[in-house]
């Protein structure tokens, strides 16, 4: 028999129906609430018991340290597919056969060039910009190059188009975004690398030089991006799925999600470790006094890289991304003093009674900025470097909200301002 949950209000006991997921996870189905109870509502700031939707996507267990992607480990993922590969599995459902990954990899590969006008925006940018705001604004701008995308009600085919564009693109527009801020000439990509080695011609290459492509970096890279694939409902996320509810066009859509990432307390939190670590060196490499600071409540600072919204035990992407950035150092040959003074402060905080006590411990940020910068990646791209990754999930997270019909998204609130009051001209006040 399927559980039933009962609050009572003013005396009237209210059933309230249990839905269950797949891996048991159980939520109180409150949708007719405000209805049957002539107006009460829930609160919950930050969502943090909150579940807005039902999602076939990525399963995630905090408690466990679990997260998979359509069902996949994240571990058998990140050792074995490629991000084109998983891509396909967070946006189509399934793992694609030969047939299927040859046809999609050659759209995507088809569509990487951006529109030659779009280069003008481009310089406009002054050269101090963050990527960052240069990425947004450009993701949302290919809307107006494709007016079609604005069309909600387009078919599969249409809509597949789009999908396989703003992949394509992304990568361009981030390497582009680098370029300008270094004043050099931009690089066209290259159709017969991949998508990984692509990113990295365009980002490395001169007009005057070839990029060394090192399967190292390439392989670091497919690696990196694979583990920042899909989060489930996490803040960018969410923000995609609430933007698009409007039916707003995809690229609008995933805009604001690439603003939403850019925080410090989200995916600008690895852009936010690298410097907090520089910080602690330039500082004389004391990371006890660090972690006190971190500790003392009338100290804004925080750890950057360390606790999370659900994983409370470890997160599983830390564990593969601190044994890739251990191989990427050593077959690379960088001897990086940040990556000391991170093993010590790691060291520290896991020992340490406040950390234990709030189940802090590093997340995916901590170790992937590490390798960022071992492959010459800019500090200001290392949140880029997550967009890109992160596309594949924002995608499949709109996909199925439209797929599925989803209505608008629309909190409520409870009032806490002034009751009413009447206008007094500003020579009375
Ligand atoms: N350093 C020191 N103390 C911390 C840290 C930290 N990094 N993170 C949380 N705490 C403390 C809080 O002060 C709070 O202590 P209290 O109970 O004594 O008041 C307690 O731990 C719980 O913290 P909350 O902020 O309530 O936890 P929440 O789930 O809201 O926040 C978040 C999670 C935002 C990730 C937070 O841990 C944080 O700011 N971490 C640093 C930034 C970071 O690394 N962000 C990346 C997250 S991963 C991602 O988005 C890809």
């Amino acid at each position: 028999m399927s559980e039933i949950a009962k609050i009572e209000l003013g005396g009237t006991s209210y059933e309230l129906p249990v839905i269950e997921g797949t891996e048991n996870e159980k939520g109180i189905d409150i949708s007719k609430l405000r209805g049957a109870t002539g107006g009460y509502i829930t609160i919950d700031p930050g969502f943090k018991n909150t579940g807005s939707t039902k999602s076939a996507i990525t399963y995630l267990d905090g408690e466990n340290g679990i997260l998979r992607y359509r069902g996949y480990p994240i571990e058998q993922l990140a050792e074995k597919a490629t991000f084109l590969e998983v891509s396909y599995l967070l946006i189509y459902g399934d793992l694609p056969n030969s047939e299927e990954l040859t046809s999609f990899t050659e759209s995507i590969t088809n569509h990487t060039l951006v529109h030659e006008d779009m280069k003008q925006f481009f310089e406009a940018y002054p050269p101090k910009a963050h990527p960052m705001g240069v990425l947004a604004s450009m993701v949302c701008s290919l809307s107006t190059f494709y007016p079609e995308s604005l069309d909600h009600d387009r078919g599969t085919e249409a809509k597949d188009l789009t999908i396989h564009r703003l992949i394509a693109k992304l990568p361009t527009l981030a390497a582009w975004s680098y370029k300008n801020a270094m004043r050099h000439p931009f690089m066209y990509p290259k159709n017969n690398l991949d998508y990984c080695e692509n990113f990295l011609h365009m980002m490395f290459a001169m007009p005057t030089s070839e990029y060394q492509i090192d399967p190292v970096v390439v392989s670091a890279l497919n690696t990196l991006l694979i583990l920042h694939a899909d989060h489930e409902q996490n803040c960018s996320t969410s923000t995609v799925r609430i933007v698009g509810s409007s039916h707003a066009n995809l690229y609008a859509s995933i805009s604001a999600g690439i603003s939403a990432l850019w925080g410090p307390l989200h995916g600008g939190a690895n852009q936010a470790v690298i410097e907090m670590l520089e910080q602690i060196a330039n500082d004389g490499g004391d990371v006890d006094k660090w972690v006190a600071k971190a500790k003392d409540k009338s100290d804004s600072f925080r750890l950057m890289g360390f606790g999370h919204r659900v994983y409370k035990n470890f997160d599983p992407r830390a564990t593969i991304i601190k044994k890739a950035c251990d191989d990427v150092l050593e077959k690379l040959g960088v001897d990086d003093p940040m990556l000391e003074i991170a093993k010590k402060l790691e060291k520290v905080a896991l020992e340490d009674e406040y950390f234990k006590e709030r189940n802090l411990y590093p997340n995916v940020d901590f170790y992937s900025g590490i390798i960022y910068k071992a492959i010459n990646i800019p500090t200001e791209m290392f949140t880029v470097m997550f967009a890109i990754g992160r596309l594949p999930g924002w995608i499949a997270q709109w996909k199925e909200m439209i797929e599925n019909n989803e209505p608008i998204g629309r909190p409520r609130q409870i009032y806490t301002g002034e009751n009413e009051r009447g206008y007094v001209s500003v020579e009375k006040r």
